[in-house]
């Protein structure tokens, strides 16, 4: 596996992680992943498919025989499912916190696995998630770890939905993320945790600018870029 050229981005959810990537991949050239949008599209099809208290077992079963493709639009891996490109559909609360619980559950983690090395093999890739660094690409050659105290990441949530006259009060959102955050960082497989080589980002008092020009320099370093 190629996974030399590979920059990950790991960290708890809100702090940014898939704009930057993003930001990072276009700069680059690279494509660029988005391995939540995975989790979320199993959600989806358990919620389709009324399955919503499916075993690991079952859930697993279902993840591994998924038409999941992905696309390179621009440097965008774009994820389709038989064919059908999901946008908003995966963004919902409801696919949020079943994302959530799923991503918990051993046999729907391994069944994601290939998924995600096969995206790495031919290198040239920003991809973010929480256990990128950790898992799935433990040879990358440069790994961050992009953080933010929960109060400031459940406010900038907060901020988005407002901007989208979606009517939910601080209190629940900031509760909502701190429980994402435990079932995250507690879950026995693939927990979200730093990697020992991680280069650690805490962007609590950082602009979206200053934190962009921290990824970009350090990856052009290290890529001799
Ligand atoms: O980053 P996100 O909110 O789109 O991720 C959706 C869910 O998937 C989130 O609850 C954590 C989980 N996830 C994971 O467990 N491992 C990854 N590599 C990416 C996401």
């Amino acid at each position: 596996m190629s996974s030399q050229n590979i920059v990950t981005i790991d960290g708890p959810g809100g702090a940014g992680k898939s704009t930057l990537a993003k930001l990072l991949a276009g700069k680059l050239g690279w494509a660029f992943l988005d391995t939540g949008a995975i989790y979320r599209t199993v959600a989806l099809v358990l919620i389709e498919r009324g399955l919503t208290e499916a075993s690991d077992e079952e859930a697993g079963r279902i993840a591994d025989q998924l038409d999941l493709s992905f696309r390179l639009e621009g440097h965008e891996q774009r994820l389709y499912l038989a064919g059908r490109n999901l946008g908003v559909a995966i963004r919902t609360p409801e696919v949020t916190k079943l994302a959530s619980r799923i991503s918990s559950l051993p046999a729907v983690r391994t069944a994601l696995l290939s998924a995600q090395r096969r995206l790495g093999e031919r290198g040239q890739l920003v991809t973010e998630g929480r256990d990128m660094g950790t898992v799935v690409f433990p040879g990358a050659k440069l790994k961050f770890f992009l953080d933010a105290d929960p109060e400031i990441r459940a406010k900038r949530r907060f901020d988005e939905l407002k901007a989208k006259s979606a009517q939910v009060p601080f209190c629940e959102v900031l509760a909502e993320l701190k429980a994402r955050d435990q079932r995250d960082q507690n879950r026995t497989t693939a927990p979200l945790t730093r990697a020992p080589e991680a280069v650690v980002i805490d962007s609590s008092q950082l602009s979206q600018t200053e934190v962009f020009d921290l990824l970009y320099e350090k990856t052009k370093e290290v890529f001799n870029l």
